[in-house]
């Protein structure tokens, strides 16, 4: 096998591994990711059973660019950001979407251990943490900069039977968007690493600005790693920690959840104190 043909597989394995993970037990969610997989149209002859294989990888697979990764590489970089996460979304390259919530964020929602009130999710992709997160006594808003993340996200809510009012989407720039109140919750998840390293304390200040005194920011820190280039930019946990603590961010929960994504991701909740 040809090196460029080694790292393909490696990726093709980590994007069937981190769905197979989740879904393996669920038939229809398996098919649909399978089903982005091909549309991607570098699956080729890959099997479902090989996602056991990239249980073995380590983060090298980030760091070295599959064709899909690189292709989102040039797309995010060009002129206008904004604009080329919405040509990835048009074009159908989302090697991210996993097809569904963490099951660890979903575990939390059932116990009810997460704030209620206003909860955010920004850099939302189709939305499935803003359906997970809604509830009666939640108002979920999904905030995405691409127009068709939002379409898909809303013809899923819609899909599911989820009511408007509890799942909203909205189109916008994160660190300039106009919300209408403070959140309660924040949940990030692969949005930080998506973003340009010189854009992380205009990240960490945004946080601070739209959660509540007492609110909770979740974070999941993933990938982990200390290659260079993105996205995903490589993180750890040193690096959230910096940003964070000075603000008034405290850590009061974390897990590694290597089970849900590699390698050694942690889920991490942070209060804000002050
Ligand atoms: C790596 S994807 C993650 C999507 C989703 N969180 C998931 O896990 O499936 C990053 C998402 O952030 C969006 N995005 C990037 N920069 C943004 C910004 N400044 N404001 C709002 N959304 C942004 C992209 O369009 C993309 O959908």
């Amino acid at each position: 096998m040809s090196p460029s043909c080694h790292l393909l597989f490696q990726h093709c394995s980590l994007l069937l591994s981190v769905f197979c993970k989740h879904s393996v037990f669920n038939k229809g969610v398996y098919l649909q990711g399978l089903k982005t997989l091909r549309k991607q149209s570098f699956l080729g002859n890959f099997t479902v059973t090989d996602y056991r294989v990239s249980q073995q990888l380590s983060l090298q697979q980030f760091g070295s660019m599959s064709e899909t990764i690189s292709r989102v590489r040039q797309l995010t970089e060009k002129g206008s950001k904004m604009e080329g996460w919405d040509d990835c979304w048009k074009a159908g390259l989302t090697p991210w979407d996993r097809g569904s919530s963490l099951p660890i964020l979903c575990e939390l929602c059932k116990e009810d251990a997460l704030p209620n009130g206003y909860a955010l999710v920004p850099g939302c992709g189709r939305g499935y943490d803003v359906l997970t997160l809604a509830s009666a006594a939640r108002v979920a808003i999904g905030l995405d900069c691409s127009e068709e993340a939002k379409k898909q996200a809303e013809q899923l809510r819609d899909s599911r039977g989820v009511p408007s009012q509890r799942a909203q989407f909205v189109v916008g720039n994160f660190f300039d968007f106009p919300f209408s109140q403070k959140f309660d919750l924040v949940y990030d998840l692969t949005f930080f690493c998506a973003l340009p390293p010189e854009s992380r304390n205009s990240w960490a200040n945004r946080m601070k600005e739209i959660i509540q005194v007492d609110g909770e920011l979740v974070t999941v820190v993933f990938p982990i790693g200390d290659y260079e280039g993105g996205p995903p930019y490589a993180m750890n946990l040193d690096i959230y920690k910096q940003l964070l603590e000075p603000l008034g961010f405290e850590s009061f929960y974390m897990k590694n959840i290597s089970d849900q994504l590699p390698p050694s991701s942690i889920f991490v909740r942070w209060k804000l104190r002050y």
